[in-house]
């Protein structure tokens, strides 16, 4: 089979596309003809350096796959070979989605619906599971506001719809040029955090003090909105976050670090939601498996605006996509 096969760590350039051998499903495995391959953030960091992961050479990256059942191992019971699925990856070790065949513990699979197409599918698990995560760790009721900090990426285009859908309002910290987006994904109100007057805006738009915030981005990037966290409020991070903890401790606010496993659960969940049109993929950009370098390179400069997936069907030329566009088969 063809893979996206990595020999050393490195930049984007050491991604290869090689012929390798067929993976075999071991007991409890299936094995998935890929159609579409999410590309995450955290499949650029292992393959600029794997001790994060624990990553052995050679390595192929990617989490999260949908495409058809292959072949199935010894003991599998909830999936035929033939059924339409989208899975994680066993995650951070396994990895093995950038492949025309990826092998899934069949717990972690998910079967799709003919009306969610591979690409809305493979975008899907990673992205709208660490923003499931996050929520289920806010434990909001309806009514609270939550503050996210990188609403326009993956991870918060998910957010945004999931608080929707669980009745929180948002403020979504982005960009100007996807307010428009962050307002149709359900943001009640939108910060454009380059401009200036960003905290006064925050202030005059009524929205403040916000019972949580999702710092979607890490580093400084939600330092200036610390003081919007009401007192006994929270704040839930995927990345290390700088924050001033003299306001986390003299503010009564609760912590949550929130990194994501391959639960098959949460998945079957949010393809459910996909299937019914409750949740649409935010994919700003289709690239056949062997552009893998350009998939990196976009996610690397941070601004894509959206999930990068992979397809291993007959595309004519790498692609950008109108939001929820991957929704339709
Ligand atoms: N802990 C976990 O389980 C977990 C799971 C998934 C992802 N992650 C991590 O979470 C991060 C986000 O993932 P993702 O897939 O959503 O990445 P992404 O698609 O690149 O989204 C990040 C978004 O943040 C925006 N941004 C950058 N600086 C910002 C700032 N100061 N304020 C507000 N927005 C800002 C970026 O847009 P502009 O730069 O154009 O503004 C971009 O749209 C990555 O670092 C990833 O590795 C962690």
């Amino acid at each position: 089979m063809k893979a996206i096969v990595i020999r050393r760590f490195g930049d984007a350039s050491v991604l290869g596309c090689e012929d390798v051998a067929d993976p075999e499903p071991g007991e409890g495995e299936v094995r998935i003809a890929v159609h579409a391959a999410g590309v995450n953030p955290v499949d650029a960091g292992n393959r600029a350096d794997g001790s994060w992961a624990g990553i052995r050479l050679p390595w192929v990256p990617g989490y999260e796959v949908a495409g058809v059942v292959d072949r199935i191992g010894p003991g599998v019971r909830n999936v035929r070979p033939g059924e339409r699925v989208v899975a994680m990856t066993d995650f951070p070790r396994q990895g093995g989605g950038y492949a025309e065949l990826a092998v899934a513990a069949a717990d972690h699979v998910a079967l799709l619906a003919d009306s969610v197409s591979f690409v809305a599918a493979a975008a899907t698990p990673v992205a709208g599971g660490t923003a499931w995560e996050v929520l289920e760790r806010l434990r909001l009721n309806e009514g609270d506001r939550l503050l996210a900090v990188g609403a326009s990426g993956g991870v918060g285009s998910y957010l945004l719809q999931l608080a929707a859908l669980r009745g929180v309002m948002t403020v979504a910290v982005g960009r100007r040029r996807h307010h428009e987006r962050l307002r149709t994904l359900g943001a009640a109100c939108c910060i454009d955090y380059t401009d200036d007057s960003a905290g006064d805006e925050l202030r005059r738009s009524g929205q403040v003090p916000v019972c949580a915030l999702a710092d979607l981005v890490g580093g400084p990037a939600a330092e200036p909105w610390l003081d919007a966290v009401a007192e006994h409020g929270q704040i839930a991070a995927i990345e290390p976050p700088e924050l001033d903890l003299g306001r986390i401790v003299d503010a009564n606010i609760t912590f949550h670090g929130v990194l994501i496993s391959s639960a098959g659960e949460r998945t079957r969940t949010l393809t459910g939601l996909l299937a019914a049109g409750r949740l649409t993929a935010q994919v700003s950009h289709v690239l056949p498996l062997e552009q893998a370098v350009q998939a990196h390179q976009l996610i690397e400069a941070g601004h894509a605006g959206g999930k990068i997936v992979l397809s291993t069907d007959a595309e004519p030329s790498s692609r950008a996509v109108e939001p929820g566009e991957g929704q339709a088969s």
